[in-house]
Parts: C-alpha cells; sequence; structure tokens
C-alpha cells in the first residue's frame, strides 16, 4: 500500500461557491475581494439563514412570551450561545454574552469592570479604536489610568509590558491580531504576566478567530470578544466571552428588560431590584433575534473547513502578498517579514511622494479591465498606530478562506503598473 504524503489541497473553488458576491459583477466588473478585515463576506448559508428566521418565525425570545414561536425563537439564541460556546471551547454557554459587536463588548468591560485601588489599564499601541476609546474615555471621566504598550515592527514584546504592568494594574488589554500590522501576538507570556501581577486579560480577538481557532482554556484570558460579521456571520451581533466569575463580577452596563430577577416595590420608596446572572444581566432589550441563526450558521461554515489547511491556505497568501510588496520599490511593507504569515492581513504605506492612495484606490476599482480590487486605505481606526509610525496611513490586503493566489498576482500586477505610471 502507499501513502500519499500530499497534502490535501484546500477547496477553495468550492468555497467560493458559496458566497455570491464574488459571483456577480458591479459596473460590469467582478469582484476581488481583499477586505475581509473590515467585514467578511456572507456565505448564501448565513443569508438564507438570515431570512429564514424573517419567514418562518419573525417573532420575539422565550422569556418575555413563552408561546410554542417564542420558544422556536429562544431555540435559535440558544443553539447560538452553544455554537459561540463551542468556537471558543469555553466551559459553558453562560461565558457568552452576546453584543452588538466587539465594539459594544469592549464598551462593556470598560465601564463596568469593578475597578478598585487597581485602577490602571495597560493599553497597546496596536489597538483599534474600539478598544482605545473605551478605555480612553474611562480614564477621561478619571476612573482608571491608561498606561501604553507600544509595539516594535507591529509586536508587542513581553519585555516592554514587564515595566506596565504592575499591583495598580486592573487590567490588561490587547489584540490577539493587529487590523493593520498583521501577524499575531503570542499572549502567553503577557498573560503569565497579567495574572503573575493579580491583573486581568481581555483579548480582541476580532481580527483572529477568522482563519484560527480560538481556545479560551488555552489562552487562559479573562475576557475575548469577537464580531459575528468579520467571520462571514450577521452584521449587528457580536459575542464577548468571560469567564462566569469575572463575568458575574462586573458592575452593570446596560440594563433593561431581560435582566431582572425579581422587582420589590412597596408603592413609595425605592424599588429594590435584584438582576440575573450573565450572561443575561447584560442583555437588556430584545435581541438581534434573526442574526442568531445566522451567527451559527457562520460558525458552522468555518469550523467544516479544516484548521491547518484554512491556516495555510490564508498564511500562503499573506506571504505571497508580502513577498510580492517586497519586490516593488515603491511601498514598504508593515511588520516582521518573518511572522507575518500568521495572521491574516498585510499593510504597506507608500515611500515614493508621487504614489497617491487615493489615486491607486481609484486605479483598482476602474483600471483593472473586468476586475476590481476591493481594499482598504486609510488608518484603518488605529490611529494610535498610525501615530505612533507618523505615517498618514496605509493600504491593507486582507483574506479570507475565499481568497486565492490568482487575486493576490492581480493585484500586484496592478500595484506593479500604477506605480511605475505614477512614480515613473
Ligand atoms: C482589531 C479590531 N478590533 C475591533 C474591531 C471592532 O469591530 P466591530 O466594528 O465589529 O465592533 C475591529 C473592526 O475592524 C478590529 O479590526
Amino acid at each position: 500500500m502507499t501513502i500519499s504524503t500530499a497534502k490535501p489541497a484546500f477547496a477553495v473553488d468550492k468555497i467560493r461557491r458559496e458566497f455570491p458576491a464574488l459571483e456577480r459583477e458591479f459596473n460590469g466588473k467582478k469582484l476581488v475581494y481583499l477586505d475581509s478585515a473590515c467585514t467578511a463576506l456572507k456565505s448564501r448559508g448565513v443569508a438564507e439563514a438570515v431570512s429564514r428566521f424573517y419567514e418562518t418565525l419573525g417573532a420575539c425570545g422565550g422569556k418575555r412570551s413563552t408561546h410554542l414561536l417564542a420558544q422556536a425563537v429562544e431555540a435559535e439564541l440558544i443553539r447560538a450561545r452553544q455554537a459561540a460556546a463551542d468556537f471558543l471551547n469555553a466551559e459553558s454557554p453562560n461565558e457568552i454574552v452576546f453584543t452588538s459587536g466587539t465594539t459594544e463588548a469592549v464598551n462593556l468591560v470598560a465601564r463596568a469592570f469593578p475597578y478598585d485601588e487597581r485602577r490602571e489599564v495597560v493599553l497597546t499601541d496596536l489597538e483599534h479604536n474600539a478598544v482605545f476609546l473605551p478605555f480612553y474615555e474611562a480614564a477621561r471621566r478619571g476612573e482608571i489610568e491608561l498606561k501604553f504598550c507600544r509595539s516594535r515592527d507591529g509586536r508587542i514584546e513581553p519585555d516592554d509590558m514587564v515595566k506596565l504592568v504592575g499591583d495598580k494594574t486592573a487590567l490588561v488589554a490587547i489584540t490577539h491580531a493587529s487590523n493593520v500590522a498583521g501577524g499575531t501576538q503570542g499572549l502567553a507570556e503577557i498573560r503569565k504576566l497579567a495574572h503573575g501581577r493579580g491583573a486581568r486579560l481581555f483579548v480582541d480577538d476580532a481580527q483572529f478567530v477568522s482563519s484560527h481557532r480560538e481556545d479560551v482554556r488555552t489562552l487562559n484570558a479573562d475576557f475575548v470578544a469577537f464580531s459575528a460579521h468579520k467571520i462571514g456571520g450577521p452584521f449587528g451581533l457580536g459575542v464577548l466571552y468571560g469567564r462566569e466569575v469575572e463575568l458575574n463580577s462586573l458592575r452593570h452596563y446596560k440594563v433593561g428588560g431581560g435582566t431582572v430577577k425579581s422587582v420589590r416595590w412597596d408603592g413609595k420608596g425605592m424599588p429594590e431590584v435584584t438582576y440575573l446572572d450573565a450572561p443575561m444581566r447584560f442583555e437588556a432589550g430584545v435581541a438581534n433575534f434573526a442574526a442568531f441563526p445566522g451567527l451559527t450558521e457562520a460558525i458552522r461554515f468555518l469550523r467544516a473547513i479544516p484548521e491547518a489547511p484554512l491556516r495555510e491556505h490564508v498564511s500562503s497568501l499573506v506571504r505571497r502578498a508580502a513577498e510580492g510588496l517586497a519586490r516593488i520599490p515603491e511601498v514598504k511593507v508593515l511588520g516582521r517579514r518573518d511572522d507575518l504569515s500568521e495572521g491574516s492581513l498585510v499593510s504597506f504605506y507608500p515611500v515614493h511622494k508621487e504614489f497617491s492612495v487615493a489615486d491607486f484606490n481609484l486605479f483598482l476599482n476602474h483600471e483593472l479591465g473586468d476586475r476590481f480590487v476591493a481594499l482598504r486605505a486609510g488608518e484603518h481606526c488605529a490611529h494610535l498606530l498610525h501615530q505612533s509610525l507618523k505615517l498618514d496611513g496605509t493600504v491593507r490586503l486582507s483574506f479570507f478562506a475565499y481568497n486565492t493566489a490568482e487575486e493576490v498576482d492581480l493585484f500586484l500586477d496592478g500595484l506593479k503598473s500604477y506605480a511605475k505610471e505614477a512614480c515613473a
């Protein structure tokens, strides 16, 4: 018997067929989508799951009304919570709080964290504004003090963190994968450092879980957040993972219907309110019910792709892009070449003053024949990093399971011809 040692081919064509946006034309041009870090395209299955909800259910869930229809809706919520818990390898669905996205998850933690004599929060300059600004505002309200750890070539060095984390640190908040610098952050040492000094660790997984499997038990962070839309799920839904004890130690963030266990009132004085435990305690108001089956389907879709080939596929695209960019003298790549491919994106900036990012963007949309390239240029809501690097903006290519080497090459050819013409 001969045993094949060939790696299983990654069935990218089969994956692409599930994403109708890749098939259609926009102004007569077909899409080359290199903007998945902004949001991943939605599969047919996700779109159908959401629309099926509206067509066949359309009611609110079972904690308010308890009729059979409401119970069917509630079952979708329960399924999604379980799917999210399994996706992150959480111990229990009670560790999964639904929010409207990563942004709301960070706002929740920044607002509700029980700061006491520990009132310092350590952030990094890689953080998206979704992480930076909620803590910045807490600092402006006088609740906390902020400390910043600066990255080196897109990476946070634990040795730099050591100086910032101490017995006054309440929380260290860090991205697992920067939305600009690329690569991933090795968090084991940072977690040990934070926990060793009695601080909690918040991990922003918004750019991590689209092509990595997160295991919160191994990661051992206290809080982890991601957005459904960045893994091909629906908009308006996010996940905040927290250990139950940590979640239940948080103060209130948003209160309202669905959060209350009991209200006692004698009709005169101050009512006495008892709240439910996490996760319900944080999920005030009618939920975005239609998004739950969409999230369940997005997670099912991603988990059906074996982890190693998915990572290898996305890594190979990043590697190809980074190597191609490095051969173009008019631009410079961000991050460390040796570990960029651990992430799912690559950013660069022009080093030639004649290279106009705005013109290049127009070129990508209008000058590539029957194709156009969708990507993102600017500060990517990562103003701290751009300030740190003294850059006005960067251009970012970001990848998901559906991208191909041919798309990378098409982009690189376009870049070469734009750069040659503009910088001649
Ligand atoms: C690293 C990172 N964190 C947080 C966010 C915020 O995610 P959302 O807008 O889905 O809340 C983003 C979005 O781009 C991101 O890239």
